[in-house]
């Protein structure tokens, strides 16, 4: 057995130091690297051990608003953590491994700020290290709240502007009311003529049989009955005006033929008296599920319309008005008032339905009649309303869905 001498115990310590020398080399060259990997990172990332920072990238050094990493080395994590998130990140810190989750962070100046955080646990040379990456969420979190602002002000106004919308239209549709009140009263009016000339009569007359010693208990009784039918008449009259145009309260199934019958009824009178005909033609069967007496107003706007233009045009032709209803494809009910006064003249014609608009001066027309037919039929009925001139004068049609 061979003596190692002194020489080779040098030759050995000198490679073993030569040895320790070059993993010492290694070792801090690695953890350049290392630090240069971290610092490449977009992620702010931090390393700590037992609770303490042992090493920071320069994101996250950025973050907490330092600029020197010997600042923050050595320090307690929590030293970063706002208290309102301290006990959140107690519990995540006991996980080896967390999702990522949002908590309160502190910068070196005291102030706080948003983050997105993910923790995980390694082991580096036996030592159990914790990595914690970490996003400031601070300008995400301003661009979201301008935006929730920014819609909720959006909401406020666009619901403003809906509530602004809801108030003319329920103007207009009182101010529509009040002119369709008008023409309510002139249409009784008219229709009360004939009775009132009737009960003139019979009180000139039994006034007349007074004066002549005729009054007996026959003509009294005469008297009496004729007169009580001429008023019965007018009763019954205006409750037939106060029905029509009674506001519908709610939708309910009716026959447009029926209604558009009443309609008509109730304006045949005044355009009789004006000479105008008016026809009316009208398939059986016709229910619809919606509002009747919106609809017989509609139909009163326009066959209004038309005994205007009627009494206005000249020539010795004969005044008409036809009002024709009849089933179309599928369900649709088709609706078609046609005059014979001359048309619409083709420059206002893309404005006729528009509020407020009228030919015939503010005296005559409100300009509302055809805006609310508009809004009847193809709002509150769902249906659709076009007009077009024909050889001789204009043609309404409303399409409605019809039952089956
Ligand atoms: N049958 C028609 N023939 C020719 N023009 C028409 C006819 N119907 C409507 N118009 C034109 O459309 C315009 C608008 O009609 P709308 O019913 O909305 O208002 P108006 O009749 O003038 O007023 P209001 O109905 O309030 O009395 C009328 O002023 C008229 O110029
Ligand atoms: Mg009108």
């Amino acid at each position: 057995m061979s003596t190692i001498t002194f020489d080779t115990m040098l030759i050995i310590l000198g490679g073993v130091l030569l040895l320790g020398i070059l993993w010492i080399y290694l070792l801090t060259k690695q953890r350049q690297k290392f630090k240069q990997l971290i610092d490449f990172a977009i992620e702010g990332l931090i390393i700590s051990h037992k609770g303490c920072v042992v090493e920071i990238n320069a994101q996250a050094l950025k973050l907490f608003g330092g600029t020197d990493k010997e600042e923050i080395l050595g320090k307690s994590m929590f030293k970063f953590i706002a208290p309102e998130s301290k006990e959140l990140v107690q519990q995540q810190s006991e996980k080896s491994h967390t999702e990522m989750y949002e908590c309160m962070l502190l910068r070196k100046n005291g102030t706080s700020f948003p983050a997105l955080v993910r923790g995980s646990d390694m082991i580096s040379f036996g030592k159990k290290m914790r990595v914690s990456a970490v996003i400031d969420l601070s300008e995400l979190k301003e661009a979201q709240y301008a935006l929730q602002a920014l819609n909720d002000n959006l909401e406020m106004q666009v619901q403003t502007q809906i509530e602004k919308n809801r108030q003319q239209e329920m103007m207009l549709f009182q101010q529509s009311r009040h002119a369709q009140m008008g023409e309510m009263i002139s249409m009784i009016a008219h229709q009360w003529r004939q009775p009132l000339n009737v009960l003139s009569l019979l009180a000139q007359n039994i006034v007349f049989k007074y004066k002549l010693h005729k009054l007996d208990d026959t003509v009294l009784d005469e008297f009496k009955e004729d007169s009580m039918r001429q008023i019965l008449q007018m009763s019954k009259t205006i409750d037939d005006f106060r029905d029509f145009f009674k506001p519908d309260k709610a939708i309910k199934i009716f026959d447009v033929k029926q209604q558009l019958f009443h309609a008509v009824e109730m304006v045949k009178p005044i355009v009789a008296s004006h000479g105008i005909e008016l026809t009316f033609n009208a398939e059986d069967n016709l229910k619809i599920e919606s509002f009747p007496n919106e609809f017989g107003q509609s139909i009163i706007n326009i066959l209004n319309n038309a005994k205007d233009v009627l009494l206005e045009s000249c020539g010795d032709h004969t005044k008409q008005i036809i009002v024709e209803a009849k089933r179309g494809e599928n369900l649709d009910i088709v609706v078609s008032i046609e005059d014979n006064g001359g048309g619409i003249d083709e420059i206002v014609m893309p404005y006729i339905f528009e509020p407020y608009f009228s030919t015939k001066g503010a005296q005559h027309g409100t300009g509302l009649g055809l805006y609310m037919t508009k809004i009847i039929v193809e709002e509150h009925m769902h249906g659709r309303i076009s007009v077009e001139n024909t050889p001789e004068g204009a043609r309404f049609q409303i399409v409605l869905r019809g039952l089956e």
